[in-house]
Protein backbone atom coordinates (compact mmCIF):
# COMPACT_ATOMS: atom_id res chain seq x y z
CA UNK A 1 0.00 0.00 0.00
CA UNK A 2 2.02 3.25 -1.33
CA UNK A 3 1.18 6.22 -0.45
CA UNK A 4 -0.41 8.63 -3.04
CA UNK A 5 -3.59 11.47 -3.24
CA UNK A 6 -5.42 10.28 -6.30
CA UNK A 7 -9.13 9.85 -5.16
CA UNK A 8 -10.19 6.76 -4.26
CA UNK A 9 -13.29 5.20 -3.92
CA UNK A 10 -14.03 3.07 -0.30
CA UNK A 11 -17.53 1.48 -0.25
CA UNK A 12 -19.63 0.69 3.06
CA UNK A 13 -20.21 -2.52 3.26
CA UNK A 14 -22.83 -1.07 5.73
CA UNK A 15 -25.40 -1.07 2.64
CA UNK A 16 -24.71 -4.48 1.40
CA UNK A 17 -26.40 -7.45 1.49
CA UNK A 18 -26.11 -8.43 5.18
CA UNK A 19 -26.41 -12.19 3.94
CA UNK A 20 -24.31 -11.93 0.73
CA UNK A 21 -21.24 -10.40 1.79
CA UNK A 22 -18.55 -11.91 0.91
CA UNK A 23 -20.12 -11.81 -3.46
CA UNK A 24 -20.96 -7.99 -2.38
CA UNK A 25 -17.39 -7.20 -1.35
CA UNK A 26 -15.66 -9.16 -4.63
CA UNK A 27 -18.82 -7.26 -6.59
CA UNK A 28 -17.62 -3.82 -5.58
CA UNK A 29 -14.05 -4.51 -5.69
CA UNK A 30 -14.88 -5.85 -9.35
CA UNK A 31 -16.64 -2.99 -10.33
CA UNK A 32 -13.88 -0.70 -9.62
CA UNK A 33 -13.59 0.41 -5.28
CA UNK A 34 -10.05 1.36 -4.49
CA UNK A 35 -10.80 0.56 -0.57
CA UNK A 36 -13.63 -2.03 1.54
CA UNK A 37 -14.69 0.19 4.28
CA UNK A 38 -16.06 -1.83 7.48
CA UNK A 39 -18.23 -0.18 10.15
CA UNK A 40 -18.08 -1.39 13.23
CA UNK A 41 -20.35 0.29 15.62
CA UNK A 42 -21.21 -1.12 19.40
CA UNK A 43 -24.18 0.66 20.35
CA UNK A 44 -22.85 2.87 22.96
CA UNK A 45 -20.68 5.07 20.82
CA UNK A 46 -23.52 5.35 18.31
CA UNK A 47 -26.90 3.92 18.75
CA UNK A 48 -26.46 1.21 16.09
CA UNK A 49 -24.81 -2.03 16.43
CA UNK A 50 -22.99 -4.05 13.27
CA UNK A 51 -20.38 -6.00 13.32
CA UNK A 52 -17.30 -7.68 15.97
CA UNK A 53 -13.72 -9.12 14.93
CA UNK A 54 -15.32 -12.97 13.91
CA UNK A 55 -17.17 -10.93 11.32
CA UNK A 56 -14.50 -8.94 10.19
CA UNK A 57 -12.32 -11.54 9.95
CA UNK A 58 -14.47 -13.69 7.47
CA UNK A 59 -14.92 -10.37 5.43
CA UNK A 60 -10.80 -10.86 4.99
CA UNK A 61 -11.07 -13.32 2.79
CA UNK A 62 -13.01 -11.92 0.41
CA UNK A 63 -10.78 -8.28 0.75
CA UNK A 64 -8.41 -8.16 -1.83
CA UNK A 65 -7.84 -4.43 -2.23
CA UNK A 66 -7.64 -2.71 1.59
CA UNK A 67 -10.14 -3.43 4.42
CA UNK A 68 -10.28 -0.29 6.10
CA UNK A 69 -11.81 -0.44 9.29
CA UNK A 70 -13.75 1.82 10.94
CA UNK A 71 -14.60 2.08 14.38
CA UNK A 72 -17.45 3.54 16.54
CA UNK A 73 -17.04 1.78 19.46
CA UNK A 74 -15.60 3.02 22.72
CA UNK A 75 -13.40 2.07 24.60
CA UNK A 76 -10.82 0.88 21.73
CA UNK A 77 -7.87 -0.30 23.37
CA UNK A 78 -9.47 -3.23 24.62
CA UNK A 79 -10.40 -4.51 20.95
CA UNK A 80 -7.09 -3.37 18.95
CA UNK A 81 -5.41 -6.74 19.20
CA UNK A 82 -8.57 -8.91 17.84
CA UNK A 83 -8.66 -6.61 15.33
CA UNK A 84 -5.34 -7.04 13.85
CA UNK A 85 -6.06 -10.60 14.60
CA UNK A 86 -9.00 -9.95 11.80
CA UNK A 87 -7.00 -8.59 9.15
CA UNK A 88 -7.89 -4.78 9.25
CA UNK A 89 -5.33 -3.09 7.09
CA UNK A 90 -6.05 0.36 8.29
CA UNK A 91 -7.56 0.76 11.45
CA UNK A 92 -9.54 4.20 12.53
CA UNK A 93 -10.32 5.37 16.20
CA UNK A 94 -12.71 8.39 16.93
CA UNK A 95 -10.72 11.32 18.80
CA UNK A 96 -13.82 11.56 20.81
CA UNK A 97 -14.17 8.14 21.98
CA UNK A 98 -12.15 8.64 25.14
CA UNK A 99 -9.31 10.54 26.66
CA UNK A 100 -5.89 8.56 25.34
CA UNK A 101 -6.73 8.55 21.46
CA UNK A 102 -2.19 9.38 21.92
CA UNK A 103 -1.93 5.92 23.21
CA UNK A 104 -4.98 4.40 21.29
CA UNK A 105 -3.00 5.15 17.51
CA UNK A 106 0.48 4.20 18.92
CA UNK A 107 -1.19 0.59 20.34
CA UNK A 108 -2.87 0.47 16.76
CA UNK A 109 0.77 0.88 15.05
CA UNK A 110 2.28 -1.48 17.18
CA UNK A 111 -0.36 -3.64 16.22
CA UNK A 112 1.09 -4.21 12.93
CA UNK A 113 -2.16 -1.75 11.40
CA UNK A 114 -2.22 1.65 10.07
CA UNK A 115 -3.90 4.03 12.23
CA UNK A 116 -6.91 6.69 11.59
CA UNK A 117 -8.56 9.11 13.56
CA UNK A 118 -11.88 9.79 13.02
CA UNK A 119 -13.65 13.51 14.23
CA UNK A 120 -17.50 13.75 14.32
CA UNK A 121 -19.37 17.00 12.47
CA UNK A 122 -19.36 18.42 16.24
CA UNK A 123 -15.61 18.44 16.57
CA UNK A 124 -13.14 21.15 15.46
CA UNK A 125 -9.95 20.02 13.20
CA UNK A 126 -7.88 20.93 15.76
CA UNK A 127 -8.82 17.80 18.30
CA UNK A 128 -6.01 16.00 15.61
CA UNK A 129 -3.56 19.17 15.77
CA UNK A 130 -1.63 16.30 17.90
CA UNK A 131 -1.48 13.28 16.39
CA UNK A 132 -0.92 13.81 13.02
CA UNK A 133 2.67 12.48 13.32
CA UNK A 134 1.15 9.13 14.57
CA UNK A 135 -1.73 8.66 11.57
CA UNK A 136 -2.03 7.44 8.39
CA UNK A 137 -5.52 8.80 7.92
CA UNK A 138 -7.99 11.40 8.97
CA UNK A 139 -11.63 10.61 8.75
CA UNK A 140 -14.21 13.66 8.81
CA UNK A 141 -17.38 12.16 9.26
CA UNK A 142 -19.90 14.44 7.37
CA UNK A 143 -23.00 13.10 8.94
CA UNK A 144 -23.34 12.26 12.69
CA UNK A 145 -22.25 8.28 12.87
CA UNK A 146 -24.27 5.34 13.32
CA UNK A 147 -26.49 4.94 10.27
CA UNK A 148 -26.23 5.06 6.38
CA UNK A 149 -27.97 6.73 3.96
CA UNK A 150 -28.43 9.82 5.98
CA UNK A 151 -28.08 13.39 4.75
CA UNK A 152 -24.41 15.20 3.72
CA UNK A 153 -23.15 17.87 6.76
CA UNK A 154 -20.86 20.60 5.25
CA UNK A 155 -17.67 19.89 6.51
CA UNK A 156 -15.47 22.25 3.63
CA UNK A 157 -14.16 24.42 5.74
CA UNK A 158 -13.07 21.71 8.32
CA UNK A 159 -11.16 19.51 5.39
CA UNK A 160 -9.61 22.67 4.04
CA UNK A 161 -8.05 23.22 7.69
CA UNK A 162 -6.73 19.76 8.07
CA UNK A 163 -5.29 19.83 4.36
CA UNK A 164 -2.98 22.66 5.43
CA UNK A 165 -2.12 21.21 8.70
CA UNK A 166 -1.33 18.00 7.07
CA UNK A 167 1.49 20.12 4.86
CA UNK A 168 3.40 16.94 3.56
CA UNK A 169 2.30 14.30 6.05
CA UNK A 170 1.73 11.27 3.86
CA UNK A 171 -2.25 11.55 5.73
CA UNK A 172 -5.00 10.65 3.85
CA UNK A 173 -7.93 12.53 4.40
CA UNK A 174 -10.77 10.32 4.18
CA UNK A 175 -14.53 11.88 3.89
CA UNK A 176 -17.67 9.40 5.45
CA UNK A 177 -21.41 10.02 5.05
CA UNK A 178 -23.40 11.18 2.60
CA UNK A 179 -21.15 10.96 0.20
CA UNK A 180 -22.64 11.17 -3.22
CA UNK A 181 -21.44 12.47 -7.06
CA UNK A 182 -23.51 15.65 -6.26
CA UNK A 183 -21.12 15.77 -2.78
CA UNK A 184 -17.98 14.40 -3.87
CA UNK A 185 -16.68 17.71 -5.86
CA UNK A 186 -17.26 19.52 -2.23
CA UNK A 187 -14.77 17.74 -0.20
CA UNK A 188 -12.41 16.02 -3.27
CA UNK A 189 -11.96 20.30 -4.12
CA UNK A 190 -11.28 20.78 -0.68
CA UNK A 191 -8.39 18.44 -0.02
CA UNK A 192 -9.93 14.66 0.79
CA UNK A 193 -8.19 11.62 -1.42
CA UNK A 194 -11.01 8.49 0.33
CA UNK A 195 -14.45 8.69 -0.33
CA UNK A 196 -16.55 6.42 1.64
CA UNK A 197 -19.86 5.96 -0.11
CA UNK A 198 -22.50 3.19 1.28
CA UNK A 199 -25.82 4.19 -0.32
CA UNK A 200 -24.49 6.07 -3.03
CA UNK A 201 -22.24 2.15 -4.52
CA UNK A 202 -25.13 -0.01 -3.60
CA UNK A 203 -28.15 1.75 -4.72
CA UNK A 204 -29.70 0.13 -7.81
CA UNK A 205 -27.30 -3.23 -7.91
CA UNK A 206 -26.77 -6.83 -6.04
CA UNK A 207 -23.93 -9.37 -6.35
CA UNK A 208 -26.03 -10.85 -9.10
CA UNK A 209 -26.49 -7.52 -10.81
CA UNK A 210 -23.26 -5.38 -9.96
CA UNK A 211 -23.12 -3.41 -13.35
CA UNK A 212 -25.08 -0.75 -11.47
CA UNK A 213 -22.22 -0.47 -8.58
CA UNK A 214 -19.72 -0.15 -11.51
CA UNK A 215 -21.58 2.79 -12.81
CA UNK A 216 -22.07 4.39 -9.15
CA UNK A 217 -18.30 4.13 -8.36
CA UNK A 218 -17.38 5.76 -11.96
CA UNK A 219 -19.72 8.55 -11.20
CA UNK A 220 -18.70 9.44 -7.71
CA UNK A 221 -14.94 9.24 -8.78
CA UNK A 222 -15.07 11.14 -12.23
CA UNK A 223 -17.13 13.94 -10.23
CA UNK A 224 -14.42 14.12 -7.45
CA UNK A 225 -11.50 13.87 -10.10
CA UNK A 226 -12.77 16.74 -12.24
CA UNK A 227 -12.21 19.06 -8.92
CA UNK A 228 -8.78 17.15 -7.13
CA UNK A 229 -7.45 19.87 -5.59
C1 LIG B 1 -21.84 6.08 9.17
C2 LIG B 1 -20.78 5.18 8.57
C3 LIG B 1 -20.62 5.37 7.10
C4 LIG B 1 -21.86 5.05 6.33
C5 LIG B 1 -21.87 5.85 5.08
O1 LIG B 1 -21.86 5.94 10.54
O2 LIG B 1 -19.53 5.45 9.17
O3 LIG B 1 -19.51 4.66 6.61
O4 LIG B 1 -21.99 3.71 6.02
O5 LIG B 1 -23.07 5.61 4.44
P1 LIG B 1 -23.65 6.62 3.36
O6 LIG B 1 -22.65 6.70 2.26
O7 LIG B 1 -24.91 5.93 2.93
O8 LIG B 1 -23.87 7.94 4.05
ZN1 LIG C 1 -17.63 4.62 8.23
Amino acid sequence: MTFDRRIKIAPSILSADFADFGREIAAVEAQGADWVHVDVMDGHFVPNLTFGPPAVAAFRRHVKTVMDVHLMIAPVDPWIDAFARAGADILTAHVEAGPHIHRTLQAIRAAGMRPGVALNPGTPAEAVAHVLDLVDLVCVMTVNPGFGGQGFIDMTGKIRALRAMIGDRPVHIEIDGGVTPATAPRVAAAGADVLVAGSAVFKGGSADDPAPYGANIAAIRAAAVAVAA
